[in-house]
């Protein structure tokens, strides 16, 4: 329903969670999932489509939620890191994974690559094409930035994840 154009009510699905609201035409979907649901574990860095930071899963597919408009995600299906988490929140084994192999310090980056290797694990249980090697894992993992671990961490928990991860239950 439009209303001047300014405003726009949409329905779609965060974290198995059916929502409609109506919504600024011009917000993001980042904000929205922040500052209107409250789910902050989507963090902004750059907020132009750099770092990573924001990345969510849209219909299944890892995206940028800085660089794109809430009213996009009209009809689909939205998975933040909250979404992740077992009902007594248990760490899901990307999580898990990731903190066996101390792969963070400040932690500002993490929800970002929780969701970019989340989505190479369900790649590989999908039995799509998903990185092997170390190198292509550095390649996968190239859109999301981090100021802090040199990244070899990183890469150590995301071929433990994608090691692991296929015969699990996400
Ligand atoms: S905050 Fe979205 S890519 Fe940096
Ligand atoms: S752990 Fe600090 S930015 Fe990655």
């Amino acid at each position: 329903m439009n209303n001047g154009n300014t405003t726009r009510e949409i329905t779609l699905t965060v974290n198995g969670r059916k929502r409609t609201v109506t919504i600024e035409v011009r917000r993001t979907l980042a904000d929205f999932l922040r500052e209107d649901l409250g789910l902050t574990a989507t963090h902004l860095g750059c907020e132009h489509g750099v770092c990573g930071a924001c990345t969510v899963i849209v219909d299944g597919a890892t995206e940028r939620s800085c660089t794109q408009l809430a009213v996009q995600a009209d009809g689909r299906e939205v998975t933040t890191v909250e979404g992740l988490n077992g009902p007594n929140g248990e760490l899901h084994p990307v999580q898990e994974a990731l903190r066996d192999h101390h792969s963070f310090q400040c932690g500002f980056c993490t929800p970002g690559f929780v969701m970019a290797i989340h989505g190479m694990v369900e790649e590989k249980k999908a039995g799509r094409p998903s990185p092997c090697s170390r190198a292509e894992i550095r390649e996968e993992l190239s859109g999301n930035i981090c100021r802090c671990t040199g990244y070899q961490s990183i890469i150590d928990g995301a071929e433990a994840a994608l090691a692991a991860g296929a015969g699990k239950e996400s």
